[in-house]
């Protein structure tokens, strides 16, 4: 039989509707996706990976084939080792192309064989980053129809200490 596994990965800091929502639309049409969290990063993150995997593990309980992973080095490698043969990405406008296109072409490059996906998320997430909700959240405005809940939650105990 013929599966499509994905790897849909990211920084996640945090984690977004608009990832959940992507994360969605790519459950449905891939057999099997993985959400790979970068673990070195050279954005110096919020959360830490063991917060983000807590996270993006409950938020995408209800889904049967989600998992969440952790990568470091280079994504195609993470792909090769899942024998994983797509990467999905999430484009919210013009302004995510460039950057998404130089990085789907250079990990095709890097690996002929791996496809990445884009998807767009509801337009009502368009303008929704991880950056923009932590400044947002810190300086007082209200995520909480942004992120998940329990995002909410945790932004609060981070930001209180
Ligand atoms: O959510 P982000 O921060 O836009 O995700 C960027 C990410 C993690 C997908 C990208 O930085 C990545 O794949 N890094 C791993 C290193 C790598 O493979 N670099 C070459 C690809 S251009």
């Amino acid at each position: 039989m013929h599966t499509v596994k994905a790897i849909y990965p990211g920084t996640f800091d945090p984690l977004t509707n608009g990832h959940l929502d992507l994360i969605a639309r790519g459950s449905k049409i891939v057999d099997e996706l993985v959400v790979a969290i970068l673990r070195n990063s050279e954005k110096s993150p919020l959360f830490s990976v063991d917060e983000r995997v807590e996270m993006i593990t409950e938020a995408t309980a209800e889904f049967g084939n989600v998992t969440v992973a952790t990568f470091d080095g280079l994504l195609v490698d993470f792909c090769r080792q899942q024998e994983a043969k797509a990467v999905l990405r999430g484009i919210r406008a013009i302004s995510d192309y460039e950057y998404e296109f130089q990085m789907a072409m250079m990990n095709r490059k890097l690996d002929p064989e791996l496809e990445t996906l884009f998807m767009m998320p509801a337009e009502k997430y368009t303008y929704v980053s991880s950056r923009l909700i932590k400044s947002v959240f810190q300086l007082g405005g209200d995520v909480s129809s942004l992120v998940p809940p329990m995002v909410v939650e945790r932004l609060k105990v981070k930001t209180a200490g």
